[in-house]
């Protein structure tokens, strides 16, 4: 998504500017050519070379270099997007004015692509009534901002927002805006992750081996695509995706409760999560002595969940499933999207290396209820993701 794409990082006079530097190695690594554009005030606390180094590209400084007459046109005009971070209340205040009075303020006023502020400031600053007056007016420009979070400040402990976004935040917004008005943007989208646990006694329980991993690739992704996204998730060790609701449960009785929840608001429910099949028939109050020797178990059938939200399934509701299969997995997953009444299904055979539980890469077949038939050769899930998600957009139209 990166590669090529022209990235304007304004930096302005805050202590946060030294993650900025880590915000521009990261766009750089990713094959963006960052033209950093240094306010005064930003000098002040981290040098050009620094930015030069991890860029490999001349740093801007000044509206008055020689030979660069026209770069506070050009920059802006040329770019694919334009970060500020941090932006400080200054920047806000001065940019809400439509000033022009150095390069920074210039190349926003004259600029064409899309701006991103990470605003940064002392909390007292942030929460002052002129810089709310003066962001309100900047997003109804259509400028989209990312934080402040509520965390340390130089001067101390805070309890309230001030501090810059941290720069893999700010990067995860930086691709949504990049991404543009695709056909999912502003879609509800309701995600499930993970396995779930049953109760065998207050410490015990039984589970299965799926990671998560492909379903919160499904929700980056999408969130990326400018979806608003809740995933309902099950126990798993993926940390919370960027800009997602994750709403964490337990057993499979706990996910349906959930998915019922917000499936009236949803339009595309993506069932990604392995809830479990079987539950213990009864859940011991306390647990069960090892002076015991052993014990049998009962299990019972939890719900089926997609079965379950066929009643309540409305006429603009997307119901995609999953199917992991050991063997004939593509004519077992054709049953099942009958079966469960889907408009799509995503189709593993747990039996293929490198696909299904656990691992970073999946290979999967995509059938949809019209008959048409994908084939996603193995690969990342992150790539997988945006192949089912792809899928969906145009089985949507
Ligand atoms: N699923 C569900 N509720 C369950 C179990 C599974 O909604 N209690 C969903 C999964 O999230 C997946 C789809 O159903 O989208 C198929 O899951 P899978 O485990 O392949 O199939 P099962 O329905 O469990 O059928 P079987 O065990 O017979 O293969």
């Amino acid at each position: 998504m990166w590669r090529g794409r022209r990235v304007v990082l304004g930096v302005t006079g805050g202590i946060a500017a030294y993650k900025s530097v880590l915000l521009a190695r990261e766009l750089s690594l990713r094959g963006a050519l960052v033209d950093v554009v240094l306010t005064r005030g930003a000098g002040e606390f981290v040098g050009a070379v620094t930015f030069e180094s991890v860029t490999r590209r001349p740093v801007h400084t000044s509206l008055w270099e020689a030979g660069r007459a026209l770069e506070h046109v050009s920059l802006g005009q040329d770019a694919d997007l334009i970060i500020v971070a941090p932006a400080t209340a200054n920047l806000l205040a001065r940019a809400a004015a439509g000033m022009a009075d150095d390069l920074l303020t210039a190349l926003l006023l004259a600029g064409t692509a899309p701006v991103l502020l990470a605003p940064a400031m002392n909390d007292e600053m942030y929460a002052d009534p002129a810089t709310s007056a003066n962001l309100a007016l900047l997003r109804d420009r259509g400028w989209r901002t990312v934080g402040p979070n509520i965390g340390p400040l130089a001067e101390g402990a805070s309890d309230r927002p001030g501090r810059m976004a941290e720069p893999e935040e700010i990067l995860a917004h930086a691709e949504r805006v990049l991404a543009g008005d695709g056909p999912l943007q502003g879609a509800k989208v309701l995600v499930t992750a993970g396995p779930t646990r049953e109760a065998i006694d207050p410490v015990r329980v039984v589970t299965n081996r799926s990671s998560g991993k492909m379903g919160y690739r499904i929700a980056e992704a999408a969130w990326r695509r400018g979806a608003d996204v809740v995933l309902v998730s099950g126990p798993t060790l993926e940390p919370p995706p960027v800009g997602v609701t994750v709403l964490r449960v337990e057993s499979t009785a706990e996910m349906a409760a959930m998915v019922r929840r917000h499936l009236p608001d949803s339009d595309v429910l993506i069932m990604a999560a392995a809830p479990a099949d079987y539950r213990p028939a009864v859940t011991r109050d306390a647990k069960l002595p090892r002076s015991e020797g052993g014990f049998t178990l009962a299990f019972e059938s939890t719900e089926d969940i997609l079965v379950a939200t066929m009643p309540e399934r409305h006429a603009r509701l997307t119901t995609v499933g999953f199917a992991l299969e050991t063997g004939a997995a593509v004519e077992k997953g054709r049953a099942k999207l009958l079966r469960k009444q889907l408009d799509m299904i995503v189709i593993n055979d747990a039996l293929e290396p490198g696909a299904g539980f656990d691992v970073d890469t999946n290979a999967v077949t995509i059938l949809d209820c019209h008959g048409v038939e994908q084939r996603v050769t193995l690969r990342s899930k992150a790539e997988v993701a945006e192949s089912i998600l792809d899928a969906i957009e145009a089985y949507r139209g």
